[in-house]
């Protein structure tokens, strides 16, 4: 989060950066749903399946900085640590995930300062997501801060493999066995291949009706 009168500035407890970071999140969310409902009443469709948000737990902020090698102080938390606010945006399609992010990139006070596409390169793990870390302004009674929020956008089938990946992950503490790493990645092959055939399916669905419509 950067501060329009300067970084850090003004923010000095720990619960000062959890309201501010909360009402980041809940506009990111409003925002998404917002979009949501347009294209719903311009398209027929809802390219949003579902949302997650999260706040980064104090812990896993201290542990970040720590692996970084910085201190924990109140302004290396809002200069450094990129996603203390976490949105998790699930789609059902990998076109939808493109729109989504065209969609962001058009709103006024959105800036994206960071985007990652793991989409069009993926990770060596299979990984496959889009992110992107914005800043939103948050307005309160006496100052407006931006705060950075990260987004992470997927398909289900991508969030499906992203989940298990990341419970395997854990459960190693990053170093799982060869053949499960190697199992994963098979995984992974066959969400890039499940995503592109539902896509063309859904495609061929929608030139049917609308052949029945004309
Ligand atoms: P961090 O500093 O660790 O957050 O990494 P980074 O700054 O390089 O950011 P990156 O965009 O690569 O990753 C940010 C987040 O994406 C992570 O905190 C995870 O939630 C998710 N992520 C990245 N890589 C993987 C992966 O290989 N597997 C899973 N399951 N999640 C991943
Ligand atoms: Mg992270």
């Amino acid at each position: 989060m950067e501060l329009r009168e300067g970084n850090g500035e003004g923010i000095d407890t720990w619960e000062e950066v959890i309201l501010i970071y909360n009402a980041a999140l809940k506009m990111i969310e409003t925002r998404m749903a917002i979009l949501n409902d347009e294209f719903q009443h311009v398209h027929q469709y809802n390219p949003i399946e579902h949302i997650k948000a999260r706040i980064k737990t104090p812990e896993s902020i201290v542990k970040k900085l720590k692996r970084d090698g910085r201190e924990s102080t109140i302004e290396n938390m809002i200069k450094y640590v990129n996603d203390i606010a976490g949105i998790r945006i699930i789609c059902s399609f990998t076109s939808d995930i493109y729109r989504i992010v065209d969609m962001l990139g058009e709103q006024r006070d959105i800036h994206v300062i960071a985007v990652k596409d793991y989409i069009t390169f993926p990770k060596t793990s299979g990984y496959k997501s889009y992110h992107m870390i914005v800043t939103v302004p948050v307005y309160l009674s006496d100052k407006t801060v931006d705060a950075k929020v990260e987004i992470q956008i997927r398909t289900v089938a991508m969030d499906f493999w992203a989940s298990l990946e990341h419970k395997i992950h854990y459960k190693f503490e990053g170093d799982a066995p060869e053949d499960i790493k190697t199992e994963l990645v098979e995984c992974a092959k066959m969400v890039t291949d499940l995503d592109a055939r539902m896509l063309k399916l859904n495609e061929e669905i929608l030139t049917i009706i609308r052949e029945r419509e004309e």
